[in-house]
């Protein structure tokens, strides 16, 4: 069972980061930016990187986008963790989707996931995410156009998810 402390991430996390978006395997699911792209995204304030570390070990991350937007809808970009499997994805976005309502006006906050990622689905679910619908050529990944399961989570139904697990 994960128990790791959940942080704001910072520049210094960029190797893990970019590592952990590397994972074999991960390249049929999550995205990978270079550096130069991180640290614009980390230097704009639409944007908000947290990190899960035990100790000083990191253990994953994920990447929020529209932080604290006018529109009241926050998008978590990305999400990983270096071993999966083990409930830490679902304790790292409880923690950030507390975080989000917690410290902006958010109303939605609302991801994509590729369909047959069953393990993250799950994660998803268990935290209290909801599937709306599949967009169609949501996602231009790996040089083809991609249909991407939107799932979401509303600030009423947060305060309703049990916290057991
Ligand atoms: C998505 C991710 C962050 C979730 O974190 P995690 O620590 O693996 O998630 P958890 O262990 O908290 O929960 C995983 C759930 O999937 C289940 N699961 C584990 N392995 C699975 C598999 N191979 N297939 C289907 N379900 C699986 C677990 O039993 C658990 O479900 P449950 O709570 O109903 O038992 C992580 O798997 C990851 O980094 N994956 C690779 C990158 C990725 O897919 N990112 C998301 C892109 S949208």
């Amino acid at each position: 069972m994960a128990n790791a402390r959940i942080e704001r991430a910072s520049t210094a996390d960029l190797p893990f980061i970019m590592a952990t978006e590397r994972v074999e395997g991960y390249d049929r699911f999550v995205g990978r930016w270079d550096e130069a792209r991180h640290l614009a995204a980390l230097a704009d304030g639409h944007y908000a990187y947290f990190l899960a570390r035990d100790g000083v070990t990191p253990l994953g991350f994920a990447i929020v986008r529209d932080w604290a937007s006018a529109e009241r809808v926050t998008c978590v970009k990305r999400i990983a963790v270096a071993s999966p499997g083990n409930g830490l994805g679902r304790q790292l976005l409880r923690e950030v989707i507390d975080c989000i309502f917690r410290d902006t006006d958010a109303h939605r906050v609302w991801l994509g996931v590729f369909p047959e990622n069953e393990r993250a689905r799950r994660a998803y679910e268990a935290v209290g995410f909801k599937a709306e619908g599949v967009a169609r050529g949501n996602a231009f990944f790996g040089g083809i156009y991609r249909d991407e399961l939107i799932m979401a989570i509303l600030r009423p139904e947060w305060t309703r998810v049990p916290r057991a697990s």
